[in-house]
């Protein structure tokens, strides 16, 4: 089991031995190791996926499950918004990049983590295509909300199309939303969220509650080559219109294809 995080020393180093010591003590053969990763830069990406192909392990489920939310505005070191880039670009470009493992060690699953926030927003310019001003805007145009229910949309129409493209070589692909408002971290970037958050905190899900959907899509033998659904609560349910739409996923496909190619030279190049 690998685990990537993007500050090694402080979070990813510290998580791994601990799930280090709870993996051993409950499964002796397993091994579990950390590796950096930071999902907002794209060399980063390609690095962590480059370290992974050379350690030839297999890569039955792949999780992702990284996000950040209410972030004052700041662009990544390839020029894009970062709430963007950490919650599905960096994830598409991992994807990208370990496809062929995944495809060589199918049956395989992706587990796209979004949220139920992805109701509450579009994507669609004018002549229905994905727009990129809305997915990164400028300064001015930013509300970190609307960037943060934006990038759950993207995770959910992400899931769909990568089910659609390698469903037929054995990988499958579903979105989950993992519950309610749960105290992780995710809400450490405003006080106002902490806030409101600790308020909630006694009525919503514990962490472990709210990985157990996650880990359902990801194990669970019903679900052996199916994909492109929504879950919650452990169950399949209906995402917003627009998330089922197939021209709009296959429109941010493409547009996240020609942001990731040869890094900032294809964010240049649009
Ligand atoms: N909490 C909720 O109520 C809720 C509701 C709906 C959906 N979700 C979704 O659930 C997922 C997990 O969130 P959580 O609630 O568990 O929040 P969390 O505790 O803040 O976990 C988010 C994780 O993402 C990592 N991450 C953020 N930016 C990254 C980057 N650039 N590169 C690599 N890793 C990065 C964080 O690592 P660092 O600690 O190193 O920053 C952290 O480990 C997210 O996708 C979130 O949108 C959460």
């Amino acid at each position: 089991m690998s685990l990537m995080g993007r500050y090694f020393k402080r979070n990813t180093l510290h998580f791994g031995s601990r799930c280090t010591r709870l993996h051993i003590t409950s499964h002796h053969k397993a091994r579990v190791e950390a590796m950096m990763c930071d999902l907002a830069s794209l060399r980063s990406v390609r690095e962590f996926a480059d370290s992974y192909k050379a350690k030839k392990l297999p890569l039955h489920i792949l999780v992702c499950n990284a996000g950040v939310c209410t972030q004052p505005w700041s662009l990544t070191e390839d020029g894009l918004e970062s709430t963007f880039q950490s919650c599905h670009l960096g994830h598409f470009l991992l994807v990208q990049c370990l496809q062929e493992v995944l495809r060589r060690s199918a049956p395989a699953r992706v587990v796209v983590i979004s949220s139920e926030s992805h109701r509450f927003t579009d994507l669609i310019d004018s002549c229905a295509k994905v727009d990129l001003a809305l997915l990164s805007p400028q300064k001015k145009d930013y509300w970190s909300m609307l960037a943060y229910n934006r990038s759950k949309l993207c995770n959910i129409l992400f899931s769909n199309e990568l089910h659609r493209r390698l469903s037929p070589h054995g990988v499958t692909s579903n979105a989950v939303h993992p519950g309610n408002m749960m105290y992780t971290s995710i809400h450490r970037s405003w006080w106002l969220m902490t806030f409101i958050f600790s308020l909630v905190r006694p009525f919503t899900k514990s962490m472990q509650q709210g990985a157990a959907t996650t880990v359902y899509c990801a194990v669970a033998p019903e679900l052996e080559g199916l994909g492109g659904m929504y879950f919650n609560n452990c169950f399949r349910c209906l995402p917003s219109s627009q998330a089922e739409d197939q021209s709009s996923a296959a429109s941010l496909w493409e547009l996240s294809e020609r942001l990731v190619a040869d890094g900032s030279a294809g964010i240049q190049a649009l």
